[in-house]
């Protein structure tokens, strides 16, 4: 594994790496997973200071960077939307260069993508994106990793993602998978495709990797044969008014079990970014359902418990992923 051209650098979106690069997060994270399973330690950032920054709420990413720096040797610091003036009190510029007076390392999630860039550009260390309005590039590490996985490649995988296709999620599998040569398929209703600029870089991807992007409204077109089915909440965080139109518009779109079986692949793999609102064990899905009566919403119960279903071994990807991230453009490797 090469780390020279990533050495010093941010992780903001998937647009800013080659294939190659790209790639090599996801071998380096097999790597460190595997040692992690036999217990071999591997402190690539013993004594650095990392700063953890979150407007929105957090399990997976928030957990998967504190325990990535830990088992790193590196010393978290949460920092949550009311501890810090980032953008209130004082400018974003003059806080990132507070902070990169301080820390080694900084990672954020918020809304406008803007934030992120500027504090990549004015802290002066490596900045990591944990998610904005506009991508949500370690999750697509962590996706990708479990797609190699269970299929041992990339390169050609029927990859459909099934929802609302113009959010982060959406645009940070449609661009990486088309990087990495996936035949990649967003299946959603016309008023929620993906922006045509990211459309345009996903094809111009593809064209060079061989892979392949194709954007539907029409579900069983997408899905047929498909080796992943990949869906996302309706409403991502900051849309929470608009339940009901989302509702109207993607109940079509739901993963159920007549969906996985169009596909006619028995080896399929249903894969969710987490959290997921499947049965009426959390308090939205209960409101939800007494005000529209739709007791799951983008995934049945049945598929997300499955053997189908790998979101869990996502969830701890999301781990080991972030955890290659902050060695490769950060430690001593
Ligand atoms: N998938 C994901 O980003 O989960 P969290 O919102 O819990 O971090
Ligand atoms: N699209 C979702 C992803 C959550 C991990 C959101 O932004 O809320």
């Amino acid at each position: 594994m090469d780390f020279t051209t990533l050495k010093g650098r941010s992780f903001l979106a998937e647009k800013e790496f080659s294939r190659e690069e790209f790639l090599t997060f996801i071998e380096l994270a097999e790597k460190l997973k595997d040692e992690k399973k036999k217990g071999i330690t591997h402190r690539h950032l013993e004594g650095k200071n990392i700063a953890l920054l979150f407007e929105k709420p957090s399990t997976r990413t928030r957990c998967a960077f504190t325990v990535a720096c830990i088992d790193l040797g590196a010393h978290p610091e949460y920092l949550g939307k009311d501890d810090i003036q980032l953008g209130k009190k004082e400018s974003i510029e003059d806080t990132a260069k507070v902070l990169g007076r301080m820390f080694d390392g900084i990672e954020f999630r918020g809304f406008e993508h803007k934030k992120v860039q500027m504090l990549a550009e004015h802290s002066g260390v490596p900045v990591w994106n944990g998610l904005t309005d506009m991508w949500h590039p370690t999750q697509t590490l962590a996706d990708f990793l479990t797609v190699k996985e269970n299929f041992g490649k990339l390169e050609g995988i029927k990859f459909v993602y099934v929802g609302d296709g113009r959010n982060n999620v959406a645009n940070s599998l449609l661009v990486g998978g088309a990087l990495v040569g996936m035949d990649v398929r967003i299946a959603s209703p016309e008023s929620l495709f993906p922006e045509q600029d990211v459309v345009e870089l996903a094809k111009e991807y593809a064209a060079q990797s061989g892979g392949k992007v194709t954007i539907t409204s029409n579900v069983d077109e997408a899905v047929a044969g498909a080796d992943v089915i990949y869906t996302d909440v309706w409403v991502s965080m900051g849309e929470e008014d608009k339940f009901a139109e989302r509702i109207s518009l993607l109940s079509p779109y739901q993963v159920n079990m007549e969906m996985v079986k169009k596909t006619g692949n028995n080896d399929m793999i249903f894969l969710h970014c987490l959290p997921a609102f499947h049965d009426l064990e959390t308090a939205y899905g209960r409101d939800i359902n007494e005000k529209h009566g739709l007791p799951e919403m983008e995934v049945t119960d049945e598929v997300f418990r499955s053997n189908h279903s790998k979101v869990f071994d996502q969830a701890e990807n999301r781990m080991h992923t972030i955890k290659a991230v902050m060695a490769a453009t950060l430690g001593n490797l």
